[in-house]
């Protein structure tokens, strides 16, 4: 039966979801719970060792700490350690709205939108 609920863990039913609402509510130094690209980290027993001490983490507690966590540079052991933090993943919805948002966020979208444009309006217009 050990056996079993090892297996378990390592499927995709054993999976937990939780949208940014509920990963917002875990924002306390006694309760601090992280998204770091997409996944959901219950960091509280952490907080004290973290080399980079507990204050930047406070900072980013309940959010989306991705961007401060890829800027610092992390190692690759700094990446590991991440696993033993592991609860869960951002839920679809949460995902979904994120993914939309910079989409139409980003620049290059349109950019290349208006480049299109342009070169339509050129071609009718016998303009080089
Ligand atoms: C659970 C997530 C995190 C883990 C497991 C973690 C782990 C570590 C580790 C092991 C180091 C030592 C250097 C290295 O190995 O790269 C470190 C350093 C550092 N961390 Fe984190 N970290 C996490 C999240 C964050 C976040 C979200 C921030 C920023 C808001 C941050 C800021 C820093 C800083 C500034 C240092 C540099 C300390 C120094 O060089 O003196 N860390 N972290």
């Amino acid at each position: 039966q050990e056996n079993n609920q090892d297996t378990d863990e390592n499927t995709d039913s054993g999976v937990k979801y939780y949208t940014r609402e509920e990963v917002q509510a875990h924002n306390m130094s006694k309760d601090t719970w992280l998204i770091i690209h997409d996944k959901v980290y219950d960091i509280t027993s952490f907080m004290e060792e973290h080399p980079g001490g507990e204050e930047v983490l406070l900072e980013q507690a309940g959010a989306d700490a991705t961007e401060s966590f890829e800027d610092v540079g992390h190692s690759t052991d700094a990446r590991e350690m991440l696993q033993q933090y592991y609860i869960g993943e951002l839920h679809m919805a949460s995902l979904r709205l994120t993914a939309r948002t910079s989409l139409y966020a980003n620049w290059k979208y349109w950019n290349g939108f208006l480049m299109l444009n342009l070169s339509y309006v050129r071609r009718k217009t016998c303009l080089k």
